[in-house]
């Protein structure tokens, strides 16, 4: 990978629905994908390139070959490091930050960690993920007090102010704490989260923010969000390796904060400073990916975070006009950089979900979330730097295959 690499990629000189056919697209050859499977899934599971791979296979095999070494001298000054890197890349300091597994991890810490009692309330959107709620449900079962109440947002998503009114209006006076996605799972759509916190903030509602797809697709600048907590995946958009995430606790929340997995903490010696030290040490295991995280951002920083937003919002806006001739009604959003990044999502008609995502892998060799979504079905195509327009052509053409039934206005 070098400067030169990145020199002979010609740019893109069209948009939407004149995407040029034939771009040559070499920053696929970063990555080492089966040759079978057309991947437009890379936000369920963002597979890693291959610089990534090979700096995690290093610290594995550092890990392997000595690991009373990688363990008690190089783990923590290398977490330490990984740590710094990722903080500057979210805008941050190091010490409002933790490296974990997953958003699930993270997310678990908050839950375990907030201070619920019996009669608080916690309100979410009906946009969010279900683990997530499933996540919230035990905690507020735990503390004794009402499942989690779910703000129903407009349909279609139209204005901000919309969205941070419908949400807000929600909230009571016994509303603690607001769980929002930065970009929603089920409908890929960017949510206004710093209006959000913004007029959350004005009420004393404190906001965790679910952000594994938001990394890379949309800027995170955590200093200039209001947020109390944050929780992501680095393993989705930003293709750091499986097992890799962060939690941000604001400053004010950090006293509180413990991990759901006790362990020994910092060090072995209990040298505990500050409340990051109990997430270093979470039992024996590979902290390979988290220490692999730098590599995936030096790798975007290198091809350009820009150019890959503005490359991967221009498929996702293509994806989106071709299969707009499927759709029975209307998308959630308007056609917005504002409301949808690298992830397109799109109404089909009723389908057997399952069905449909099955055939399209078994007979076509696509890899495409079919999802049912508040009793309606939809598609959700993720584009990164390794996928086409031609994938995008051909998914569209086995859909027609897969949809017969279906009134389809011609291409
Ligand atoms: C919005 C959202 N939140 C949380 C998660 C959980 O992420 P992970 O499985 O990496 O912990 C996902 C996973 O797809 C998600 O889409």
């Amino acid at each position: 990978m070098t400067r030169d690499d990145r020199q002979q990629v010609p740019p893109d000189q069209g948009d939407g629905g004149n995407f040029p056919k034939n771009t040559p697209v070499p920053f696929s050859s970063y990555w080492k994908l089966r040759a079978d499977t057309i991947y437009l899934n890379h936000g369920s599971f963002g597979p890693p390139p291959e610089c990534v791979r090979q700096a995690r296979a290093e610290w594995q095999r550092r890990l392997d070959e000595q690991p009373m070494d990688f363990y008690l001298r190089q783990y923590e000054p290398a977490w330490f490091a990984a740590r710094e890197r990722l903080a500057r890349f979210v805008g941050t300091s190091a010490e409002n930050l933790v490296l974990v597994d997953n958003a699930t991890v993270a997310m678990n810490a908050v839950a375990d960690s907030f201070p619920l009692r019996p009669g608080d309330q916690v309100l979410l959107t009906d946009h969010e993920y279900g683990a997530v709620l499933r996540i919230w449900q035990r905690a507020c079962r735990r503390a004794g007090t009402e499942p989690p109440r779910i703000a129903r947002l407009p349909q279609p998503l139209t204005s901000t102010t919309d969205v941070v009114d419908t949400l807000l209006a929600a909230a009571t006076p016994a509303t603690r704490l607001i769980v929002v996605s930065h970009i929603t799972s089920a409908t890929a759509v960017i949510l206004p989260v710093a209006e959000i916190c913004q007029a959350a903030r004005q009420r004393g509602i404190a906001v965790c923010i679910d952000g594994p797809h938001a990394l890379l697709q949309t800027p995170v600048a955590l200093d200039q969000l209001p947020c109390d907590y944050y929780t992501t995946s680095c393993h989705k958009w930003l293709c750091a390796p499986l097992g890799s995430g962060f939690l941000y606790v604001a400053p004010r929340h950090q006293a509180g904060m413990a991990p759901s997995v006790l362990s020994w903490g910092r060090g072995l010696q209990e040298q505990h400073r500050d409340w990051s030290d109990e997430f270093i040490w979470s039992g024996t295991g590979d902290p390979s990916a988290h220490l692999t995280i730098g590599t995936a951002i030096d790798l975007f920083e290198h091809l350009g975070v820009e150019e890959f937003r503005s490359r991967s919002h221009r498929l996702a806006r293509y994806a989106r006009q071709q299969l707009l001739a499927l759709a029975d009604r209307p998308p959630l959003v308007e056609d917005s950089a504002d409301w949808y990044g690298s992830m397109a999502q799109m109404p089909l008609p009723r389908v057997d979900r399952q069905q449909l995502q099955t055939r399209l892998w078994q007979r076509h060799g696509i890899e495409v979330p079919i999802i049912d979504w508040d009793g309606q079905s939809f598609i959700r195509v993720s584009c990164h730097l390794y996928n086409t327009p031609e994938q995008i052509d051909r998914l569209v053409a086995a859909l027609r295959d897969e949809l017969p039934g279906v009134a389809m206005s011609p291409p």
